[in-house]
């Protein structure tokens, strides 16, 4: 959901391409324009209303019933992962699913999707054979092969199905640009 895509600009605006809207953190502090906020503030959330708003309304849209996404793209340490956990900190009556990208971590296929999909492993045994053969494999808990990625989608599709079925699902995905290329 994040990447340290050096931006600035208005709130929320929609990239060119496909019409995924997109969340650009301005600076907290209008002295200035780059860096976090103060130490002073660091123990307490502060500002980032607008934001807010945004996160807000998506969580009530999905909890409604509604797909949404929502990539949120800033400065490095320009507040992200602390709005994300904002994000989880509200969503409340939601599963949670979440995923940080990891610098170290990027050349081990699907290290990334097994973060995410770790609390939903126990539902594998739900999913056609060779979905649940094709995630076994990627997660490591079977040996094998080389996975089909197209499998693993679709496994990872269906895991998300099964738990949707008792509540909205909140997956966050931080430091994506550090994601290994499988997962991404
Ligand atoms: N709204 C906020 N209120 C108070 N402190 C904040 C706020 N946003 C960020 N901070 C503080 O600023 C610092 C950097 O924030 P954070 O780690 O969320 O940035 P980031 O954009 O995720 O950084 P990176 O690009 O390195 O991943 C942290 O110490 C965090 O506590
Ligand atoms: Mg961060």
């Amino acid at each position: 959901m994040t990447g340290h895509v050096p931006d600035g600009g208005s709130d929320t605006r929609r990239p060119e391409g496909p019409e995924v809207p997109v969340a650009i953190l301005p600076s907290i502090n209008s002295h200035s324009s780059r860096g976090p906020p103060s130490a002073s503030h660091a123990a307490q959330f502060v500002g980032r209303r607008s934001e807010g708003r945004v996160l807000k309304n998506l969580l009530d849209n999905v909890y409604n019933g509604r797909s949404e996404v929502l990539v949120v793209r800033g400065e490095p340490g320009i507040g992200k992962t602390t709005l994300l956990d904002q994000a989880v900190d509200r969503a409340s009556g939601f599963q949670v699913a979440r995923a940080t990208g990891v610098e170290s971590e990027m050349e081990l296929p699907y290290a990334g999707l097994h973060q995410l999909c770790r609390p939903m492993l126990d539902r594998l045994p739900l999913l056609p054979a060779p979905q649940r053969e094709a995630a076994s494999s990627a997660f490591g808990i079977a040996g094998g092969r080389s996975p089909d990625r197209f499998l693993v989608g679709l496994a990872v599709l269906s895991l998300l199905a099964e738990v949707s079925e008792q509540a909205p699902v909140l997956c966050v995905v931080d430091d994506v640009q550090w994601l290994d290329r499988a997962s991404a």
